[in-house]
């Protein structure tokens, strides 16, 4: 190929490469195909050419103005079609990252604790907020006279349903529904008609553990509390069982944590469950055994994140809860 139409096609070809807009294709169509245009000359000149080369000059340059024609009309056509200027994409550049959530710290936690007890065989379920007297009192041995019961301390509905006041109801539901042995965990919310402050809310969350089988006795209760606090809180925590009275287990014990300079903190409630509450859900018991405990999952939340103010939680605030990935 004659080295002139070489030279041409070769800067006809890095210009096409750098067309962006259909203005770019148009000044590129002028300079090499107008009327002065450099594919136009090259044309021009084919009379000048000597005899013996002009047949091959002549074919090579039409061959060019025939391909830059073709690639001016497909740039063309590629760019007006947009209308206006392709916008430029640079794919080298770092994406746009959506905005996603994130699981409450509440939430979190109690995914924590759901985690270490379904690895001992606890089912995780769930139960309804809006309870009867029975689930939330009459069925848990707690008497007509006690003072949980009364207005100033559990929310009730005008149709005489209640706000639960403790996840403990979901241990009835569950022996109404199910045959022992039983394994079961049931985390969610509770009301109680408390003065909101820095460690008391009116609503707060909970986790009630059931286990219910031939022989299940309080040091099977001691060695879950036991296993489950060295692993949430640390495998050097020292644990402390204090009795205590709740009128659904017997014995009864609170059950501490020691942690840094605050001392003993009171963690959970538990026990074993009270042969009024098996006879209360038809269970014989003379047959079965159980034992049953309740933690607050606010107060788990704070010690371990050592946050110092409950309402935290509720608020909504993007800046307090970006801080748990
Ligand atoms: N329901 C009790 C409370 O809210 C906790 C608890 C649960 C105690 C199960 C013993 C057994 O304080």
């Amino acid at each position: 190929m004659d080295p002139a139409i070489r030279a041409i096609e070769d800067e006809f070809k890095s210009r096409l490469a750098a067309v962006r807009t259909a203005a770019d294709a148009e000044s590129l169509r002028v300079e090499f195909l107008g009327r002065q245009g450099k594919i136009t000359e090259l044309l021009g000149r084919i009379r000048e050419i000597p005899s013996e080369e002009r047949k091959a000059f002549g074919r090579d340059s039409n061959a060019l103005k025939a391909l830059a024609a073709a690639a001016v009309e497909e740039a063309l056509g590629r760019f007006e079609s947009t209308g206006g200027p392709e916008p430029y994409f640079d794919e080298s550049l770092p994406g746009i990252e959506p905005p996603s959530g994130r699981v409450h710290p509440l939430t979190q936690t109690i995914h924590e604790i759901t985690r270490i007890f379904e690895k001992l065989g606890f089912e995780t379920v769930r139960g309804p907020e809006i309870e009867t007297e029975f689930h939330n009192f009459t069925a848990l041995n707690i008497p007509l006279d006690h003072p949980s019961r009364e207005g100033f301390d559990t929310f009730y509905t005008d149709g005489g349903q209640l706000l639960r006041s403790q996840t403990s109801t979901v241990q009835i539901r569950v022996m109404q529904e199910r045959k022992p042995p039983l394994r079961v965990l049931a985390p969610g919310r509770v009301y109680r008609p408390d003065t909101v402050d820095a460690s008391h809310s009116f609503m707060f969350h909970q986790v009630e553990g059931l286990m219910v089988d031939e022989k299940t006795t309080f040091s099977d209760l001691k060695g879950i509390l036991h296993l489950f606090l060295r692993q949430l809180f640390g495998r050097d925590t020292k644990v402390r069982f204090r009795p205590h009275f709740f009128p659904f287990t017997e014995p009864s014990v609170e059950v501490d944590i020691q942690w840094g300079t605050k001392g003993w903190l009171e963690i959970l409630g538990a026990g074993c469950v009270h042969p009024n509450v098996f006879t209360a859900v038809d269970y014989d018991p003379k047959r079965w055994q159980g034992f049953a405990f309740g933690l607050g999952v606010e107060r788990i939340a704070m010690l371990r994140h050592g946050i110092s103010d409950i309402r935290h939680f509720y608020e909504n605030d993007i800046r307090f809860l970006r801080q748990f990935p």
